[in-house]
C-alpha cells in the first residue's frame, strides 16, 4: 500500500510521516507538483495526501490530471481555512475528502484508512467491469463491426438516449450492454426490460411502480424499473411493442426525467439513461398509428445500426471459433476445430437468424458431433430437417388443438423414421407399445404401414434408418 504525500512544507511532511509510522504504508513524498505528478505516474500510489497550495502545479491541477488520466488513486486534499471553497470544489472533482489545517492525527489516520478501503472496493468493482466487458465482448473485425465499436465508445461517454436498430439476432442487446459498460454509469445498475414480454395491463406498473392498494391486485408497494435503474441505464428492448399509452409515459421520463408511481400524485426525479432497441421499422409503425412520432424523434437522436451477418461474412469464422471456445469451457469439453472447408461453407451460408442462429449451430455441434475436428460432411444432420415442420403457433388459437396437432406430427414422423415399427418407435420415444397404439388411434394417424402390420411384426428389428446418425 503506497501513500504519497505532496506538500511543500517539510514540517507537515514530517508530522504526517510520524502519524503513519505505525501503519504498513510505504510512504513516498514530493515537495512540489511536478515531482508529485512524476511519482504518481511511476509509482501508482493507492492514496495521495495533497496540499492544495504547492509550487509547480497546484493541487487542483493534480487532482484533475489524476481523474482525467483515470489513474484510480484516491486523493485527500489538505487545505487552509481560506480555501474552503476550493476544497468543496475538489470533492466535486472526485477527491475522496478534504481536511483542514490544523488537522488532528486521529482524523487524518481514519480518512487515509478509509481511502485505502475505498480503493480496494473500487478495484474489485473495476475487476467486475472488466469481467463483464469480456463476457459481452463484441466479436468481429469487419468494417461494419469496427465502426460500430468506435461509435459505442463515443456515445458511451455521453448521456444521450440511443436507439439501436438491426435485424433479429444481430447483437442489439450486446451493443446496449457495451454502451453501459463503457459509460460513467458502469458501476450503477443496468436494467434490461423486454417491452414485448409484459402484458399490456401491467406495463405502467412494471415501468413506474405502484402504491399498495392503488388498484385491485396491488397488494404490495412496487418499485418500477425506471426507479431500479436510477443513476444507471435502462434498456427498453423491443420498444416497438410498447403500447401507445406506455409510450406517452416513457416520453415524459425522457423529456423531464420524472416518473410517477401509480397511485402517487407527486412525480419523482430520477437520473436514468435510456437505451432502446427494436427490429421493427418504426417509421412504418408510425404510419400504422402504432408508434408515437414525438417519441420516435426523441429516440432518433443517436442511432446505432447493427449490420446483419450477410454484410459481414468475414466475421463468420471468427464468431464460430469464439463460440466454439465458449461452449468448450461451458460444457467442460475439449475445444473443437472446424475444418477450413467447413468454415468456407458456413461463411457462404445464409444465416437468417444472424449471430444467434450461428451460435445455436455451434452449440448443436457440441451436443451432437463427437469429433474433435468437425468436418463438412458431419454437419448436415444437425441442420433443421426440412421434411418435418412444426405446427406454427400463430395458426392455432386453442391450446389443446395445438397440442393435438404437434403430438400427431411428432408421432407420424417417428413412425416413419422407424419404418412403422411400432414396438421400436415406442421404445425409442419412451412410451409403452400399448400406449403408442392407443395414441395412434386417438390421434387418427392413418398410415398404411401401421394398419397393415400385424402385432407379430412389431418385434424388435433394427430399421435401416435408425443406424448411423442416431435418433432425430
Ligand atoms: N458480435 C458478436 N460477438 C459475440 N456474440 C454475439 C455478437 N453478436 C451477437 N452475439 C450473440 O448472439 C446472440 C444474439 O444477440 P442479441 O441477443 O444481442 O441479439 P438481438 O439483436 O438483441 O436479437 P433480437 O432482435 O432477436 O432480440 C447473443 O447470445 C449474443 O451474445
Ligand atoms: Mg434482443
Amino acid at each position: 500500500m503506497k501513500l504519497l504525500i505532496i506538500d511543500d512544507e517539510t514540517g507537515i511532511r514530517e508530522s504526517l510521516k510520524n502519524i503513519f509510522k505505525r501503519e504498513a504504508y510505504t510512504i513516498l513524498e514530493a515537495e512540489d507538483g511536478i515531482k508529485g505528478m512524476e511519482l504518481i505516474e511511476r509509482e501508482r500510489p493507492e492514496v495521495i495526501v495533497l496540499d492544495i497550495r504547492i509550487p509547480g502545479r497546484n493541487g487542483m491541477e493534480i487532482l484533475k490530471l489524476v481523474k482525467e488520466k483515470d489513474l484510480k488513486s484516491e486523493v485527500i486534499i489538505i487545505t487552509g481555512y481560506a480555501d474552503i471553497e476550493l476544497a468543496i470544489q475538489s470533492t466535486k472533482l472526485g477527491a475522496f475528502d478534504f481536511i483542514e489545517k490544523p488537522f488532528s492525527s486521529e482524523r487524518i489516520l481514519i480518512t487515509v484508512k478509509n481511502a485505502f478501503e475505498r480503493y480496494q472496493l473500487k478495484k474489485i468493482g473495476f475487476e467486475k467491469i472488466e469481467e463483464s466487458r469480456k463476457r459481452y465482448e463484441i466479436v468481429g473485425e469487419s468494417e461494419g463491426i469496427k465502426r460500430l465499436k468506435e461509435q459505442i465508445k463515443k456515445v458511451a461517454k455521453t448521456n444521450s438516449t440511443v436507439l439501436i436498430l438491426g435485424e433479429s439476432g444481430t447483437g442489439k442487446e450486446l451493443v446496449a450492454r457495451n454502451i453501459h459498460l463503457y459509460s460513467r454509469r458502469q458501476f450503477n445498475p443496468f436494467i434490461h426490460l423486454n417491452c414485448a414480454a409484459i402484458p399490456e395491463e401491467l406495463v405502467e406498473s412494471e415501468l413506474f411502480g405502484h402504491r399498495k392498494g392503488s388498484f385491485t391486485g396491488a397488494i404490495e408497494n412496487k418499485v418500477g424499473k425506471f426507479k431500479e435503474a436510477d443513476k444507471g441505464t435502462i434498456f427498453l428492448d423491443e420498444i416497438g411493442d410498447l403500447s401507445l399509452r406506455a409510450q406517452a409515459k416513457v416520453l415524459r421520463v425522457i423529456e423531464n426525467g420524472e416518473i410517477q408511481r401509480i397511485g402517487e400524485n407527486k412525480a419523482e426525479n430520477i437520473d436514468v439513461r435510456v437505451l432502446a432497441a427494436t427490429n421493427k421499422e418504426l417509421t412504418e409503425e408510425i404510419k400504422r398509428g402504432k408508434f408515437r412520432e414525438d417519441l420516435y424523434y426523441r429516440l432518433n437522436v443517436v442511432v446505432l445500426i447493427v449490420p446483419p451477418l450477410r454484410d459481414r461474412k468475414k466475421d463468420i469464422p471468427l464468431l464460430i471459433n469464439y463460440f466454439s471456445k465458449k461452449f468448450s469451457i461451458e460444457l467442460g469439453m475439449e475445444e473443437k476445430k472446424f475444418e477450413p472447408k467447413l468454415l468456407e461453407y458456413l461463411k457462404g451460408r445464409d444465416w437468417k437468424g444472424n449471430v444467434r442462429e450461428l451460435r445455436n449451430f455451434v452449440e448443436r455441434v457440441y451436443v451432437f458431433i463427437p469429433d474433435q475436428i468437425v468436418k463438412l460432411e458431419s454437419i448436415f444432420s444437425i441442420f433443421e430437417d426440412p421434411s418435418f415442420s412444426f405446427p406454427q403457433p400463430k395458426n392455432f388459437k386453442n391450446y389443446k388443438v395445438y397440442l393435438h396437432e404437434a403430438e400427431k406430427r411428432f408421432i407420424e414422423y417417428k413412425l416413419k423414421f422407424y419404418n412403422y415399427n411400432v414396438a421400436k418407435t415406442a421404445r425409442e420415444i419412451g412410451m409403452s407399445r400399448v400406449n403408442l397404439m392407443k395414441k395412434i388411434k386417438e390421434l387418427g394417424i392413418r398410415s398404411k404401414g401401421v394398419e397393415e402390420r400385424s402385432p407379430q411384426h412389431d418385434v424388435e428389428e433394427e430399421s435401416p434408418n435408425s443406424r448411423g446418425q442416431g435418433a432425430p
